[in-house]
């Protein structure tokens, strides 16, 4: 598919997700198929200062192309300011969070807040597109609350600002998760606006997928929550889009061999202590469904460096008789 002037080899899109996507995470991603992946949210205004943690926060691999930046933020000028510094960073995409409910952001007139101030969002929409020949996406939320729907209005500002795609999780910011995702709404956008529409929300399986893409004719899926527990998803989907069949979920063997090399990604990024701490959650999603898991999982809670991820991964599958490569 296209995005502005970007060719993007799938339709597989994994969302921006904080605290999980990072580069380990969306490389492994996109070893399983991921089609693009986007770093979690960076704050505009903080690019002014572009502090270690920031610049740590849009650092990507060669191999990862292509790959999308997500911004947020409340001030054109500052959003300005991060679109032309962020392209010195050289991603594919540079993404506009105005769908985050969560309270940190929305306090600050950011994420999803900005889904009650139309004619602001406009501003920051164009104050992007105008400061970068990249192509600029923007990701919504359907509205603030479920009686007050925007997205169409919002799809047309989008448009008019010079937007290349925009994203919907058709869910309200009040809504949380709560609920289901109204994929109705995406097809509605998807027949009012010519730029590309991304649908988001509620994939779960392959067939959901599909199902995504036949009900609301969009021109690609994001998956979040289904390919943080589980990246491996996209080649599910890959298949059964492709092929109209079902791969069997990764072998037990396989998926620790994943978690590892996720867990050596990790701590090479960051170091031994902080990356084993960061992989705790990783590891428990990755191992959920393992026979006897719970124990395993009580005790991966506890590592504090990646020998003991390793020593206790590898003390399970001898006691189960599991072979592994790692
Ligand atoms: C842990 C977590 C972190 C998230 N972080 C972001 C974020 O940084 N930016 C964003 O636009 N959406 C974020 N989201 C929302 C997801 O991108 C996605 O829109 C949402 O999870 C719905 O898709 P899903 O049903 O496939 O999970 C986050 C969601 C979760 C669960």
């Amino acid at each position: 598919m296209r995005i502005g002037n970007l060719n993007i080899d799938g339709i597989l899109f994994l969302a921006p997700l904080a605290g999980i996507s990072k580069r380990p995470f969306r490389l492994l991603a996109r070893q399983f198929g991921a089609s693009i992946c986007y770093t979690e949210m960076i704050s505009a205004d903080a690019m002014k200062y572009e502090q270690d943690k920031t610049i740590r926060m849009l650092d990507h691999a060669p191999d990862e192309h292509p790959i999308g930046i997500q911004l947020f933020g409340s001030c054109p000028e500052n959003m300005a300011l991060a679109v032309r510094r962020i392209q010195e960073y050289k991603p594919d995409i540079i993404d506009l969070n105005m769908g985050c409910p969560v309270r940190k952001v929305v306090r600050k007139n950011g994420g999803a807040s900005l889904l009650k101030d139309i004619s602001l969002a406009a501003e920051i929409l164009s104050a992007a597109a105008e400061n970068t020949s990249l192509p600029v996406t923007v990701k919504i939320r359907s509205g603030w609350t479920s009686e007050e729907d925007v997205y169409l209005e919002f799809g047309n500002i989008a448009e008019k600002a010079g937007i290349a795609a925009v994203t919907l999780h058709p869910r309200s910011r009040m809504q949380g998760f709560s609920g289901k995702a109204d994929w109705s709404k995406i097809k509605e956008l998807k027949n009012e606006i010519s730029i590309p529409v991304i649908g988001n929300g509620d994939i779960i399986t392959p067939q959901d997928a599909r199902d995504m893409l036949d009900s609301t004719g969009c021109d690609a899926v994001m998956i979040g929550r289904a390919a943080m527990k589980d990246p491996y998803i996209f080649r599910k989907i890959e298949v059964y889009l492709n092929e109209g069949r079902l791969i069997p979920d990764l072998t037990i063997e396989e998926k620790i061999d994943f978690a590892l090399e996720h867990a050596r990604l990790t701590i090479d990024q960051y170091n031994d202590r902080v990356g084993t701490l960061m992989m705790r959650k990783h590891l428990a999603w990755y191992t959920k469904g393992f026979p006897g898991g719970a124990g395993l999982r009580n005790q991966l809670m506890k590592v504090e460096s990646y020998v003991g991820i390793s020593d206790c991964l590898m003390r399970y599958c001898k006691n189960r008789g599991i072979a592994t490569d790692s």
